[in-house]
């Protein structure tokens, strides 16, 4: 009995100790020591990245090294409307960014390239393309994020009050305890199985990184999640486990982005061509109406002559 009791205990400390030497937010760390240190590489000859594994990963670095285990073929997995006007998607996808020390992003990236572009705070590229004389004066905050996420199938249909809460508990308590107070709105769509969060902080705070919490979710999503568990982003609504199929991340800068006209994708030019023809077609009914209109007019004015 006594030694089952010591083997139990040695187990449970050993356990513990293994446990506690991990890096709860980055599967891809290599941890050790005493203290317990994790590490990632992200560059090419040069020492590991040391990692703060009590907080999400800035996005800089994620991207970092999501960049370097695909060029060591590593496993990494990648596959691949607007809350206003000004909103816009990633559409480069990922690319090996220059950090600065804080693991925030060059507001200048040029990938390596002689190709250069301004980003956003989520790293997101809100100019058109230029040589490697770009002027980028700043980095841009990114204060709006919407996920428009789409839920699987489930057995039962939703409470929609529920899901909302359900989500917004999720946020806060998978996110490393992310701000509640700011996911600003929650919608949903049971027919298109549709879950739209905004997740909004005032103008000018720098405290929240709104694009790393966004990230971390694009990869749960999207890829399998960045965390050392790999349990799903999957809130519990009543008894149902409602899994996410698929997400989209519209941004929101404090300055609106500056793509040019030329750069409109086939999708926004169909939008302008429907909008152009709806204003047409309401043209000429206006227009024919108006006619039609004055000829009613014409004939009651003679048939209230005609007395006379
Ligand atoms: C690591 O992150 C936690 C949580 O954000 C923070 O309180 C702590 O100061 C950070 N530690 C270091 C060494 O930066
Ligand atoms: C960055 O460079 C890599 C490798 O050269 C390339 O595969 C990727 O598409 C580039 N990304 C962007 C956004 O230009």
């Amino acid at each position: 009995m006594k030694l089952w009791v010591a083997v139990l205990v040695a187990t449970c400390v050993a356990g513990a100790f293994a446990q506690s030497c991990t890096c709860p937010t980055m599967k891809w760390a290599t941890c050790d020591g005493n203290p317990c240190t994790c590490t990632v590489p992200i560059v090419d000859g040069q020492p590991p990245l040391t990692l703060n594994c009590s907080a999400l990963i800035p996005k800089c670095y994620l991207m970092k090294a999501e960049m370097y285990r695909a060029r060591h073929g590593l496993n990494t997995r990648t596959i691949g409307g607007k809350p206003v006007e000004t909103a816009f998607l990633d559409n480069d996808g990922i690319y090996d960014p220059e950090c600065e020390n804080d693991g925030t992003f060059r507001a200048k990236q040029c990938n390596n390239t002689q190709e250069c572009w301004c980003v956003n705070s989520a790293g997101v590229r809100r100019t058109d393309k230029g040589d490697t004389n770009l002027k980028c004066d700043k980095l841009v905050e990114t204060y709006w994020v919407r996920l428009q996420l789409k839920h699987k199938e489930v057995q039962n249909q939703l409470n929609a009050a529920d899901l909302k809460a359900a989500i917004a508990k999720a946020i806060n308590s998978r996110y490393n305890n992310f701000n509640p107070n700011l996911v600003k709105d929650i919608q949903y769509d049971p027919d298109a199985s549709l879950i739209v969060v905004d997740v909004q902080k005032p103008k000018g705070e720098r405290k929240t990184d709104l694009a790393q919490m966004a990230y971390y979710m694009e990869k749960d999503v999207k890829a399998s999640p960045l965390f050392q568990s790999q349990d799903r982003f999957s809130p519990m609504v009543g008894s149902q486990k409602v899994e996410m199929e698929t997400i989209l991340v519209y941004y929101v800068d404090e300055e609106p982005p500056t793509f040019t006209m030329k750069n409109l994708s086939g999708g926004i030019i169909a939008v302008i061509v429907v909008v152009v023809l709806a204003v047409v077609a309401g043209l000429l009914v206006l227009f024919f109406a108006r006619k039609k209109m004055s000829k009613k007019y014409n004939k009651a004015q003679q048939r209230e002559m005609e007395p006379m």
